[in-house]
């Protein structure tokens, strides 16, 4: 950890917050802002949640469908346990190609929401992490495609560049809406932005 991330960390608004509201990440409070303004989340509803470690989003997303809801949460790292019975967990890579059946398994059916906050080991070489938050982002797209029960929305995390265009407009052909979103929570000299896909038209 450099001196200037261990400051950052110091005076960041959000890591303090989540400390003190109990949530596993800062991340929580991008998923909330999103949510609290376009309505994603509703009680009852299956959530998978894809790059969820270490599990800031499937809290929030556990006490907004609540008991009768179900999540899911994928991830290549392991999460601490949680005690909720309607919240599992696959350790799994979301590129690999058996992960949609395996998921519609574990979820017992299709999902009302996905959500993919999957991000890879930041680089610094700019062009090298937009590629690879790009392949994540898009793996993120064609699990949604097998497991997302039609009329569902997809909220995937992409940075700014050259491949996003092109990303959102394939997500157009495919969702009836997509914006793009910039939570406060999110840092804002970060490339970080996220798509909302809603109305998924169907596998
Ligand atoms: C920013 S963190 C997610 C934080 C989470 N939303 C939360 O609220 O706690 C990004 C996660 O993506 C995961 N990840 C990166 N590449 C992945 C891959 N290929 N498959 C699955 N998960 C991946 C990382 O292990 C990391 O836990």
């Amino acid at each position: 950890m450099t001196r200037n991330w261990r400051l950052e960390r110091r005076q960041d608004h959000y890591y303090w917050r989540a400390k003190r509201e109990g949530y596993r990440s800062r991340a929580a409070y991008k998923l909330l802002e999103i949510h609290r303004k376009y309505g994603l989340l509703k009680p009852g509803f299956k959530v998978l949640d894809l790059g969820c470690s270490p599990g800031g989003w499937l809290q929030v997303a556990l006490n907004i469908v609540g008991p009768k809801g179900r999540v899911l949460g994928v991830d290549v790292n392991p999460i601490k346990p949680f005690k909720a019975e309607n919240l599992s967990f696959l350790q799994c890579d979301l590129r690999k190609p058996e992960l949609p059946s395996l998921i519609l398994k574990k979820l017992g059916g299709k999902a009302d929401v996905v959500l993919s906050d999957a991000s890879p080991n930041i680089s610094g070489v700019w062009e090298v992490d937009h590629a690879r938050q790009m392949e994540l982002a898009e793996a993120a797209y064609r699990t949604a495609l097998e497991t997302l029960k039609p009329g569902g929305s997809l909220l995937v995390k992409v940075f700014e560049g050259d491949l996003l265009e092109g990303f959102r407009k394939t997500l157009k052909e495919n969702f009836g809406k997509v914006r793009i979103v910039k939570p406060k929570a999110s840092r804002s000299r970060s490339a970080e932005v996220y798509l909302l896909a809603e109305g998924f038209k169907g596998g």
